[in-house]
């Protein structure tokens, strides 16, 4: 399936070709994409360099990790997540390495890290979602983390699956065409009237 941006203006075909997919192929990822996904992430700018992204990973059939990613899931996001063979947690690193106070832009880096690790995937045809809808104290524990790291996103990898093996209501999302505001609503070349 595919649900290509039906943007107005051309973008690169990275950025049209990525989607969120809810369902994802029983095929294992390569180690080598694997590493390219997070290299593309470590080449993301951050303020000062500070590179505050930290990411957790597991693979389904392979060591502990996996399952306790799931575990951590809302149960919605656990009935479609199971079927990703990869699934990850973005941490923000809270405090500067600089000045040892809070970097206000932890979590905007890291947010920028983890959409170099999405055009990177797409590029390779692996597809990544990322869920809010996680339990960031169950990673705290599981992970046995400090004060100084934030779990922020979870996020499923994989190939892209079919809709048909889907629960009914989110084979229709999955089917459901992809919009975006207005670029007029979003950008001010005059006053900022949001
Ligand atoms: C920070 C963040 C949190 C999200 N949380 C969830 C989630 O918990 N469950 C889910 O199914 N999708 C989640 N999404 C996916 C969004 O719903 C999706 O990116 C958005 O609808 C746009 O669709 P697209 O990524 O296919 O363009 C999240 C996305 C982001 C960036």
């Amino acid at each position: 399936m595919k649900k290509d941006a039906d943007n107005k203006n051309p973008i690169n075909e990275l950025q049209k070709k990525r989607w969120s997919p809810r369902s994802f192929a029983d095929t294992e990822i390569p180690k080598g994409k694997i590493y390219s996904m997070f290299e593309a992430a470590s080449w993301a700018a951050s303020s000062r360099n500070e590179q505050p992204w930290r990411f957790i990973y597991g693979l389904k059939g392979e060591g502990e990790n996996y399952k306790k990613i799931i575990d951590t899931l809302v149960s919605w996001n656990q009935k479609w997540a199971k079927t990703a063979p990869m699934l990850v947690v973005g941490v923000a690193k809270l405090n500067s390495d600089y000045h040892n106070k809070p970097n206000e832009y932890a979590h905007y880096d890291l947010g920028q890290a983890v959409a170099a690790m999405s055009l990177q995937a797409i590029s390779d045809g692996i597809y990544v979602h990322q869920m809010g809808g996680f339990e960031k104290d169950k990673v705290r524990n599981s992970f046995k983390m400090s004060d100084n790291y934030e779990p922020m996103v979870a996020i499923a990898v994989g190939y892209l699956g079919q809709p048909e093996d889907l629960p009914d209501d989110m084979r229709e999302l999955e089917e459901k065409p992809r919009t975006r505001y207005e670029l007029n609503r979003l950008i001010f070349n005059g006053d900022f009237k949001p």
